[in-house]
Formats: C-alpha cells, structure tokens, sequence
C-alpha cells in the first residue's frame, strides 16, 4: 500500500504520523508547497522508526508530484487553518484554488486513488473534489464527521464518567460550527441509550459542546486543532487499506440518500477497500430531518460560491 499526504503541515504531518505508527502502508509519501518542510518532517518521523518499532518508508516532497506516483489513498490537507473567530467557510476563496490544483495533480500520478479530503470549508472541498476531477463518487470522501462524532464521544465521556471506547456516537450533516448535527437521541452507552443516563439539560449542553468543540480548541490554541485531526483521518485510511467495513460519519456524494441530490454531505457510510462502499440511512425523527435540510441548505449556498471564484 502507498499513501500520500498533502499538506505537511499540524494536520497533515499528524495523519501521516499516525499511519506511519499503524503500518498502514508500506510506503508514506508527505507533501508539501513550502521548501523543504515535507522532506524534514520525513525525515524527523523516519527517525522515530528506530524507537517506535514501524516499517513504513517515509519520504518528503516539495511539490514533486511525480513521487506520488501509484498511491492508493491520498489524504488533502494542504490549505490555511482557521484563525481564532474565524468560521470554516471563510476559508473558500484561498482553499478552493488550493485543492482543485491538488486534486488535478494528484490525479495525473495516481488516475486510481481514492481521495480523503480535510481541508476547510470541507464539505464544500469534497463537492469541489469530485465536480473538478470527475472521479467516481466512491472515491472521493470528506473527513469531518470522524473527528466531530469522536469529540461527541469525547464530550459523552466527561458527562457520563464512561471510557469513550464504550459509546457510540454519530454526527452527521455538515461540517461547520451551526450545520453539524450530533445525533443524541441515537446514542448509545453500551447499547444503552445515553438519554437514560443524561438530564434534558446536559444532553443540550453535550450537543452544543460539540458543535463548537472545534471554535473552542482554536481560541484555545490559536490556530485549529491538529491531533484529533490527523487521528481522524488515519482512522479513516486504515479503514480503506485495510477493507473493514468500519462505519464512520465521512462527507460523501448523495443522489437521492436522505432526501439530497448535487451536494456532498456527512451521512453514515461504511469505507473499505471501494472508498465508501455503502450509505446507512438512519431512520430520523421530524426534528432531525428538518435540521438535516437546514444543514444541506446552507451548504448548499456555501457550494453556489464556488461558481463566483476565478476558474
Ligand atoms: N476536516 C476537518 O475536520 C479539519 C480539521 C482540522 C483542520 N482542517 C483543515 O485542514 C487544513 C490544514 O490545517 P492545518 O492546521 O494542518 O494547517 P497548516 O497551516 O498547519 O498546514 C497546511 C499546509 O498546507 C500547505 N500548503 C498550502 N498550499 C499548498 C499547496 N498548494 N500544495 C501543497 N501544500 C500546500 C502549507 O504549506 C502548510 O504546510 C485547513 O484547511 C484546516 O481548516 C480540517
């Protein structure tokens, strides 16, 4: 297995860290537009080989696309980060220029690959990924409900006094601080709803927690946030190389699933060796439906700005 990941920056060079540490590919190949960075990075993690006990060949680039060459899952992070008080969506105009070139030429090495987008505003990336390459839908998947349905968990966690391991957690819709929507009534603790354990209150509190877990950690650390992050999208590859049928909230193409088309938008999907392979449609209640339409609203409107950008 041959992994890329773009963007060698607190993002990216922790996913690959963390593919490197899992062995999920033989070769690891991190990229980057700033001389030299790519190659350093490398080259540090490489030195970890030795200490951490892993196999995989880990190699830098800046801007050499050609090194990409017969990948199997890429992973794009290359963009700017949010600033404190900043939104994802503010991000549009610089990052769409960044990741329609990314996609181009990482499809010119690797015409096969299946692509992981992380980079802000996400949802509107994916969408941008797959008009812009004509890639097949399975292959192109949105990184944003991994990481906002682990900080549910995490956010479960500390409410219950429970190992995050034993919840399951799901947020689905869009990747922004008012379009996620975590999915409280479908949680559970063992199998046990989390409702049975939790007040009105607290769960409203855990849910509006979480949608600004990621506003929070950037006013904390002044850009945003990296380690569950990376870990996300690691999570993610893993899934992909190693074909396990894993169930994760990923952004992903709908064309007729939960009453969307043209848009892509974080649903359950399972991934395994295809990219996502399937769509679970959860049966949603009145209200999660109405917050799932609100959700694809405003995405939607944040995709109509794409036209608007210089081609
Ligand atoms: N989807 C999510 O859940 C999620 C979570 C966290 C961050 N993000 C997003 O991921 C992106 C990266 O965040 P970060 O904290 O790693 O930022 P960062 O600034 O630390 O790293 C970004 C890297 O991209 C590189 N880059 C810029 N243009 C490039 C190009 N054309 N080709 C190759 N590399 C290029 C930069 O040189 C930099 O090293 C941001 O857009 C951020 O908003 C998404």
């Amino acid at each position: 297995m041959k992994v890329t990941v773009v963007g060698a920056g607190a993002v990216g060079a922790t996913c690959a860290d963390n593919i490197a540490r899992k062995e999920l590919a033989s070769e690891l190949v991190l990229l980057d537009i700033k001389d030299g960075v790519a190659e350093g990075k490398a080259q540090d993690m490489m030195q970890t080989a030795a200490l951490l006990g892993f196999d995989t060949k880990i190699t830098g680039s800046t801007s050499d696309y050609s090194k990409t060459a017969g990948s199997d899952v890429v992973v794009i992070t290359s963009g700017l980060p949010r600033k404190p008080g900043m939104t994802r969506e503010e991000l549009i105009g610089v990052n769409a220029g960044i990741v329609k070139g990314v996609a181009e030429n990482i499809l010119k090495h690797s015409p096969d690959t299946i692509i992981i987008v992380v980079s802000n505003p996400m949802d509107t990336m994916t969408y941008l990924a797959l008009k812009s390459t004509g890639l097949q839908k399975h292959k192109i998947i949105g990184m944003g409900g991994a990481l906002d349905s682990a900080r549910f968990r995490y956010q479960l966690s500390q409410h219950l006094g429970a190992s995050p391991a034993d919840l399951n957690a799901l947020v689905i819709g869009g990747h922004g601080d008012t379009t996620m929507i975590p999915l409280i009534r479908h949680a559970t603790w063992n199998s046990a709803p989390v409702s049975d354990f939790l007040s009105a209150d607290q769960q409203k509190q855990i849910v509006a927690d979480t949608m600004v877990g990621g506003a929070t950690l950037t006013k904390l650390l002044g850009t945003s946030a990296w380690y569950a992050p990376g870990a996300a999208g690691a999570a993610m590859v893993e899934a992909i190389v190693r074909d396990e049928k894993k169930l994760f909230s990923c952004c992903v193409s709908l064309e007729g699933e939960y009453g969307q088309n043209d848009i892509c938008l974080g649903v359950p999907v399972i991934l395994g060796k295809n990219g996502w392979e399937k769509i679970l449609e959860l049966k949603l209640n009145a209200e999660e439906k109405e917050l799932f339409k609100k959700s694809a609203d405003a995405v939607r409107s944040m995709n109509d700005v794409l036209s608007a950008l210089p081609a």
